[in-house]
């Protein structure tokens, strides 16, 4: 097949399109680089020893996606492309509704005129917001506490309503919980730009010496150790649900189908500190600070559905993850 993978050299594309291109599938990517390097085309060919087509394209640009339909028989999409930074959102609003929403519907209208009728969404965990208990199942109530969030559940709106008007479209959701790690090549993995936001990128950051210290935000939750609990799924475990949910679009049935993609354990900030100083043999500094505006207490997957319709389940462990994200931050500092 012939896959179309927007944000294709992004943290979580990047992985996608490996795992594509090792399955042996035919692949295009746009990616229009507002928080991708192009450098990471050759990484990707590096791992896999395969190449692919690139569009530096942005979605809010109709003409230059319609051209990219144009010239390629695509047979389905993977959407990653938009802006993902919640604190960013929250300053930003217009520039995230503009980018995210606006830049899908133009996909999906082109995806139409085109009779390309299968679209994998990547969706957040986010869109559960302060769930009141866990582990949290895809049909728990929806809310959002921040315009990043707002996208992804107008978006999955959208999509659903599209499926109902038109019976020849199917998108598979995946609401992600907290992606964490990097290819055990080293060659790829999460390099956000600045200051990172989240935990992971973070604790990098100090372990290398380039951050002094780590904040913890808030030691009073209503956890074991108080401190936030999350669901951290290791990023090839992510990628290869996507695949795993290409492969359900087979089935001949249509609609939108939603998953959450989450290990179904949830780990504290401490926990995710000491298993990094453990597996790493590395000391972390931090502190306990204040809590962070709009941080929930506890959040964690259900993931059985993915199990039973995707024949999906992740399959790393944390100390995986710790090591795999550290290898990335050596080999790439
Ligand atoms: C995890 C835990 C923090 C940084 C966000 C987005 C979500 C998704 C994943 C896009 C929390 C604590 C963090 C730090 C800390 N992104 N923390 N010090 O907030 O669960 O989810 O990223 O889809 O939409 O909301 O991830 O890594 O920022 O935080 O103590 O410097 O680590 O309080 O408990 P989060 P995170």
């Amino acid at each position: 097949m012939t896959i179309l993978v927007t944000g294709g050299l992004g943290y979580i594309g990047s992985h996608t399109c490996v795992e594509l291109l090792e399955k042996g599938e035919n692949l295009i990517v746009l990616d229009n680089l507002s928080n991708s390097k192009l450098d990471t085309i050759e990484k990707i060919e590096k791992i896999t020893n395969k190449t692919f087509k690139f569009y530096k394209v942005d979605l809010l640009n109709k003409e230059e996606v319609k051209r990219v339909f144009d010239e390629n028989e695509i047979d389905a999409v993977i959407h990653f492309a938009g802006l993902k930074a919640v604190g960013e959102s929250v300053q930003k609003p217009l520039l995230y509704y503009n980018n995210n929403i606006t830049g899908t519907l133009n996909l999906v209208e082109i995806m139409q005129e085109h009779q390309v009728n299968k679209l994998v969404f990547s969706s957040s965990a986010t869109v559960y917001g302060n769930p009141d208990r866990v582990p949290i199942k895809e049909d728990m109530p929806l809310s959002t506490t921040n315009p990043y969030g707002s996208t992804k559940l107008m978006l999955e709106q959208v999509l659903q309503d599209i499926c109902l008007a038109n019976s020849q479209f199917k998108v598979v959701i995946l609401r992600y919980f907290n992606p964490i790690g990097a290819h055990k090549s080293g060659i790829i993995g999460e390099n956000p730009n600045g200051i990172p936001n989240n935990l992971m990128p973070y604790i990098c950051k100090v372990a290398s010496g380039k951050l002094n210290f780590l904040n913890i935000y808030g030691n009073d939750y209503e956890t074991e150790d108080g401190t936030g609990v999350r669901d951290y799924i290791h990023v090839v475990d992510l990628a290869k649900g996507h695949l795993s949910a290409l492969e359900r679009m087979e089935k001949n049935d249509s609609g939108a189908f939603i998953y959450n993609l989450g290990t179904g354990k949830g780990y504290s900030v401490m926990d995710i500190v000491k298993t990094f100083e453990n597996e790493n043999n590395i000391k972390i500094n931090y502190k306990m600070v204040e809590r962070r505006p709009g941080d929930i207490a506890k959040s964690f997957a259900d993931p059985s559905k993915a199990l039973m319709e995707l024949n999906w389940k992740a399959e790393k462990t944390l100390k995986d993850m710790v090591r795999d994200a550290w290898k990335y931050e050596i080999n790439n500092s």
